[in-house]
């Protein structure tokens, strides 16, 4: 792992916000007219990338997708912004949250649709792990989400520890069985 001489110590959170807008085609939406999850989630996935690119500065591969509200159905025709920011830096990782607008552009009305945390890992060409900037969080919410994403860590830190010790125990029985 190595870090690069360009990156900063720190780098604020504004500095790490992106946005995109997408307008519903009927590419994008199942039988009943509405945008398809897997659709949405790819647009979550690319403006999660950006604030990350924005923050580490170099190219980064998504290891995680691991919370995500779809709060209500986007509908053909409506135009879909999205805003990401980085929430943390860690070592070579980098938490970041989307949050999704739909808006109808008949009525003008716009409604939250869905939310999503993302984890970024900053590569290099041969995809090996670079160190990251520090984030400065500024505001209060900035701070509130700053610390809240240590939790989450934590919390994925102990979920996949559980799910490797159940693929071992799995794996145990497995070979009990295959032996009597
Ligand atoms: C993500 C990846 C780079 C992690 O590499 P690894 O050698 O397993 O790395 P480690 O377990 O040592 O963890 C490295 C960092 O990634 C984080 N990380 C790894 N797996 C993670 C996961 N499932 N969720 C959240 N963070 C994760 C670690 O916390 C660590 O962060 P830190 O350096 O800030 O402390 C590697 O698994 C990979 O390349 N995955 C495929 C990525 C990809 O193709 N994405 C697109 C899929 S569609």
């Amino acid at each position: 792992m190595s870090s690069s001489a360009t990156n900063p110590t720190a780098r604020t959170v504004a500095s790490t916000q992106s946005e995109m807008t997408e307008i519903i085609l009927p590419n994008d939406t199942n039988i009943l007219g509405n945008l398809l999850g897997g659709r949405l989630m790819h647009f979550i996935d690319l403006t999660g990338a950006m604030a990350a690119y924005r923050h580490s500065r170099t190219h980064v591969v998504t290891a995680a997708m691991d919370h995500i509200d779809f709060i209500r159905p986007v509908h053909l025709g409506n135009l879909l912004t999205l805003k990401s920011s980085v929430n943390r830096a860690f070592s070579t990782s980098m938490e970041v949250g989307v949050k999704v607008w739909a808006e109808n552009t008949q009525t003008s009305t716009h409604a939250h649709v869905a939310s999503a945390y993302l984890v970024f890992v900053a590569v290099d060409k041969e995809g090996h792990r670079q160190k990251v900037p520090q984030l400065l969080p500024e505001t209060p919410d900035e701070l509130r989400r700053f610390e809240d994403a240590l939790r989450r860590r934590e919390h994925r830190e102990a979920e996949s520890i559980r799910r490797k010790e159940g693929k071992l125990a799995a794996a145990a029985e497995e070979q009990a069985a295959a032996r009597s």
